[in-house]
């Protein structure tokens, strides 16, 4: 089966390196990839969001089964468009996509299908945005209705922060369209977890637990990232609170979106917040978090290609997810002053070393090939990621890969992990 994987993520070489173990894959593409996927698919240079290129190569190239990484085209519309023309592709449709692409949609979809979500207002002018935060006594979160790459959710303790947010979205047009309208939610306490599932439309087939690690410095500390570390499975997930999300959200939401006539195929994040035992939606994703996918798939023994092919064939009964035991932790390397600004073109040194250790992958995010050197090329520029008996194996020796890896101001957390740690020792 020839495969196009798209984007150029660690979530991408992790899907990628998965992929590969199959022995129904033959050749995999990636567009546009990065130099670690280089190393085990051919990279194709075209961007995520130029369809057009997208669907002429995989139709010249007869690609099987087209995976998509990142939100970006599939809000776009990329499921549609090849579907249109007959290419298998693994994701939803745009308009099945809106429970990421629009905050407002999520919302009102939870709120309509009695899934468990903070209390909101949704807002178009700011005056009435600002009269409703002067008169609010608690915390609250203010969110831009698009995507916007992780910045448009601002968490306000306090008045000045809040009216400030709301300025930025509605009047500065900081986010431009994607801030249109707004969300103003309550702001929740407890502990984040990522839930994924996959589904073909009808059945839901859910993955193994994770946690990611938000902000950027130790501690929860600083800018919200991309995320900055994850690991599998989330210990707080109990069987009892697994049950209670798969009943309340996971399942509700797929069967919802049947009956909005806007079936859901592909995989359903839900960012979820454990308030004193109850799940809360706090976002969902339309397709695999990064870094959760790379602990994820470290994890997952089954083949990808047989539980991608029967989703997107309907068939997703046939497949059961199996996991190996052991715990994997992903440490994110990031470039200095992610999420802020940062340089590019630093030389990697390390890699190899830190991949000869047992059961480590380092999985590659911003990096290139200049010349003979490996050099960074983004904020995020490597997940690596370990497996190990317990957490505390998994840890070590994940950061054991990390400490035989340097760049000039590379950044990472010294803490990935501990909150796993601590809940199983508790
Ligand atoms: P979202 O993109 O909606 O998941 O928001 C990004 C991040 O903001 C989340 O991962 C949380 O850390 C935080 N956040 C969002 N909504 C809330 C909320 N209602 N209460 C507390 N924190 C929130
Ligand atoms: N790690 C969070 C996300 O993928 O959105």
């Amino acid at each position: 089966m020839k495969i196009l994987v798209i984007g150029s993520g660690g979530r991408e070489h992790a899907i990628v390196w998965k992929l590969k173990q199959s022995p129904k894959a033959g050749k995999i593409y990636c567009a546009p990839g990065n130099a670690g996927i280089a190393q085990m698919a051919t990279c194709v240079d075209i961007a995520v969001d130029d369809l057009p290129a997208l669907l002429a190569f995989a139709t010249k190239e007869k690609i099987n089964l087209v995976v998509v990484g990142p939100e970006k085209p599939l809000a776009d519309g990329i499921v549609d468009t090849f579907k249109r023309s007959g290419v298998k592709i693994f994701g939803p449709t745009k308009e099945a996509a809106l429970l990421e692409s629009s905050k407002v949609y999520c919302k009102e979809f939870c709120r309509s299908y009695q899934i468990p979500t903070a209390d909101f207002e949704i807002f178009t002018e700011a005056d009435e945005a600002l009269a409703y935060v002067r008169k609010a006594s608690r915390p609250l979160v203010i969110k831009a209705d698009g995507l916007a790459s992780g910045k448009g959710v601002i968490v306000a303790n306090d008045l000045a922060t809040a009216e400030d947010a709301i300025r930025r979205i509605l009047v500065d047009r900081e986010f431009g369209a994607a801030g249109n309208k707004i969300i103003i939610e309550e702001k929740l306490v407890g502990e984040e977890v990522s839930f994924m599932a996959i589904s073909d439309g009808n059945h839901v087939l859910p993955l193994a637990s994770s946690q990611d690690h938000k902000a950027a410095y130790d501690g929860d500390q600083g800018p919200n990232t991309g995320g900055m570390g994850a690991y599998s499975p989330a210990p707080i997930v109990t069987n009892g609170l697994y049950d209670k999300i798969m009943e309340r959200v996971m399942v509700p939401t797929i069967r919802g979106m049947v009956t909005e006539g806007r079936s859901f195929t592909g995989l359903l994040y839900a960012g979820l917040m454990i308030c004193k035992g109850e799940p809360q939606v706090l976002e969902f994703n339309v397709r695999f978090g990064d870094p959760e996918a790379q602990p994820l798939l470290m994890r997952l023994s089954t083949d990808l290609v047989d539980v991608l092919w029967n989703a997107v064939t309907g068939n997703l009964e046939k497949v059961p997810l199996l996991w190996d035991a052991r715990p994997a932790v992903c440490v994110v390397m990031a470039s200095g002053g992610y999420p802020g600004d940062y340089e590019k073109g630093k030389s990697i040194k390390g890699i190899e070393e830190a991949s000869d250790l047992p059961d480590v992958q380092v999985f590659h995010s911003g990096t290139k090939r200049a010349g003979d050197a490996l050099v960074t090329d983004g904020g995020r520029v490597l997940g690596v990621t370990a497996l190990g008996k317990d957490v505390a194996g998994a840890i070590e020796m994940a950061y054991a890969a990390v400490s035989k890896i340097s760049w000039d101001g590379v950044q990472y957390r010294k803490d990935i992990g501990q909150k796993a740690l601590r809940r199983t020792h508790a």
